[in-house]
């Protein structure tokens, strides 16, 4: 018998329990387990979760601890501070070190196979600090990295011109925040170039990078497009996809950028992050990914390791 696949998600709060709840609607694993600093709110989530087993797969879910992370296929880190309104993403840095200070520890204790999934904030700088602290494999610790704010580019253009999101090619990549940047160079529907105004081009990226603050100053967190980014993560690991995602990984001399995770489109499959692509870049583009980049390198000094 095939094994069970087995993931775990650390922060059972709006977006770790919202991919809970995600990944049980499209029946993606044989084992779903929450932790949560808050063990009162992970065990009413799964309780919550559990009476509607009769109307879904057939998954085990589960409130567990640490000791279950030692068969986990995917451990997703959704812990930790999340913004509030006027913060930026970066604001969360030295209380979420502190967070994953712990959870990395706890993990790699019990686990030394399986791939992390990072989503907590500043997902670049967390990752990069998971990587290190963990000392697993590259390909192996996965941040969420620009697969969402891809999404939301491809939501608003396809907005624009009227056609499906899915059919719609587009790239942000860089941070996962203020120096994010679009690639206009090779976003395309069917092979063909958009056809959009100078001022439509730039109302669809500010739209797209300042999406997080308009709907936390709506509604307090975002969840529901975050849950569906990692649940596309899942999957292409799970079923050894080999998909083509927007993820943070570490560079190696990529457009001369090295030491530092960025999103950039990524080649995922059951080994994690397979390959970074080699994509052509604009000076322009190249330009404005090294800013992007310098900035996260900046951040990451300032946090001890
Ligand atoms: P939340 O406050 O609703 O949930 C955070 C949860 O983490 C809480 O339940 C809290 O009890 C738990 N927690 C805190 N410390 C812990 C610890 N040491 N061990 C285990 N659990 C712990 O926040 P949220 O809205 O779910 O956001 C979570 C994180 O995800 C934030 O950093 C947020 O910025 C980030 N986020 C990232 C993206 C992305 O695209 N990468 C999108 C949305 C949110
Ligand atoms: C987002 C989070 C807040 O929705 O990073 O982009």
């Amino acid at each position: 018998m095939a094994n069970k696949t087995r993931v775990v998600i650390i922060g059972a709060g709006a977006v770790g329990s919202t991919t809970a709840y995600t990944l049980l609607l499209r029946n993606r694993v044989d084992e779903l387990v929450l932790i949560d600093a808050n063990q009162k709110k992970a065990f009413g989530d799964a309780l919550d979760m559990n009476h509607g087993m009769p109307f879904l797969g057939g998954a085990k879910l589960w409130a567990g601890t640490y000791e279950d992370c030692a068969d986990a296929d995917i451990i997703i880190i959704t812990a930790g501070a999340a913004q509030r309104e006027g913060e930026t993403r970066v604001d969360l840095l030295k209380r979420n070190v502190a967070i994953f200070d712990s959870i990395v520890t706890e993990v790699t204790k019990v686990n030394s196979h399986g791939i992390m999934l990072i989503a907590s904030n500043p997902v670049d700088i967390m990752s990069y600090f998971s990587w290190r602290k963990s000392q697993w494999p590259i390909n192996r610790i996965i941040g969420s990295g620009t697969l969402l704010d891809s999404a939301r580019f491809r939501y608003l253009i396809g907005d624009k011109l009227g056609i499906d999101p899915r059919s719609v090619h587009g790239h942000i990549v860089g941070e996962h925040g203020d120096s994010e940047l679009p690639l206009w160079s090779l976003a395309n529907v069917a092979g063909a170039k958009l056809q959009l105004s100078d001022s439509d081009k730039n109302e669809i990226f500010e739209n797209t990078r300042d999406a997080a603050y308009q709907i936390i100053s709506a509604k307090g967190a975002t969840y529901y497009a975050i849950a569906l980014a990692l649940d596309r993560i899942v999957t292409a690991i799970l079923r050894d996809e080999g998909a083509v995602l927007n993820v943070s990984t570490l560079l190696k001399d990529y457009h001369g950028i090295s030491d530092v995770f960025l999103g950039v489109p990524c080649i995922v499959d059951r080994s994690g992050v397979r390959e970074v692509m080699d994509i052509q870049l604009t000076d322009d583009e190249t330009e404005l990914l090294h800013r992007s980049a310098d900035k996260l390198k900046g951040l990451i000094e300032s946090i001890s390791l």
